[in-house]
């Protein structure tokens, strides 16, 4: 399977340079990518970056959705309205959003639900502070993590789970993770996953590394089986660097 790049697009961008990005990146992956990519911008340009995608081998991925389909849920939106924008990946549970705004297993789980009852493909993320590190907790804390968020959750063929493995001490910091803690933590995640949902499941889950991802690093990450892809944050802004990380990728 091609390694998957997702570019989180954060809060960085206005609509008119997401839409230059998105140009960028339909331009990198010219007719034959090196990997399969996905861009998630803000909501406010999802409509505007979906339409430089629509027809590229770039996917339109969204930052965040909420859990009931339709209703009285004033700023929320819903996992049909993304799919009827073309979204197929969205992020759930991110760092930012379980710390800076509370977010809990009980809603990431809500999340990826809803994410699949609309058909999108959920990009859960897991990772431990540097406090659950130093304590020791690193294992138990994504093990937990990784349990509640994909209660109930089975990936299959009709419905994919990827799960992003960003130790929130990486995220944005330049200090990325060792690679081979990373393959020890994405083996754990997968051992989770088949411990819950068996065997054949683990065909159909992508594990992703993310936390300080660039140019220069992504090939120690990706080059090892266990690490089917990257979810990038600040470096996928840049078009110079992602056009470094998918010549990395077509490079192994
Ligand atoms: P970073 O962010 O690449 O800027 O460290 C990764 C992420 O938050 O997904």
């Amino acid at each position: 399977m091609p390694k998957l790049f997702i570019g989180n697009w954060k809060m960085y961008l206005t609509d008119a340079e997401a839409v230059d990005l998105a140009r960028g990146y339909v331009e990198a992956a010219g007719a034959n990518p090196s990997c399969e990519a996905a861009a998630a911008p803000s909501y406010t340009a999802l409509d505007l970056v979906g339409t430089v995608l629509k027809g590229s081998p770039v996917a339109l991925g969204a930052q965040n959705v909420f859990w009931m389909d339709r209703g009285a849920y004033t700023g929320a939106v819903s996992a049909p309205m993304l799919s009827a924008l073309g979204v197929r990946y969205v992020i759930i549970g991110h760092s930012e959003r379980r710390y800076l705004l509370g977010e809990s297993d009980k809603t990431i789980v809500k999340k990826t639900a809803a994410a699949i009852r609309a058909g999108l493909v959920p990009v859960v993320c897991v990772g431990e502070t540097i406090e659950e590190k130093s304590a020791g907790q690193r294992e138990e804390t994504v093990r937990r993590q990784v349990s509640a968020s994909l209660e109930g959750v089975t990936p299959s063929a009709e419905h994919p789970v990827v799960v992003a493995y960003e130790p929130r001490w990486a995220i944005g910091t330049g200090i990325s993770c060792h690679p081979e803690d990373v393959v020890a933590m994405h083996e754990l995640i997968r051992a989770v996953v088949r411990e819950r949902s068996g065997e054949e499941s683990i065909g159909h889950l992508r594990v992703l590394y993310g936390g300080s991802v660039e140019a220069a690093n992504i090939a120690s990450f990706v080059r090892e089986p266990s690490v089917d892809g990257v979810l990038v944050g600040g470096a996928s802004t840049k078009i110079d660097e992602v056009r470094g990380m998918w010549s990395a990728i077509a490079a192994l």
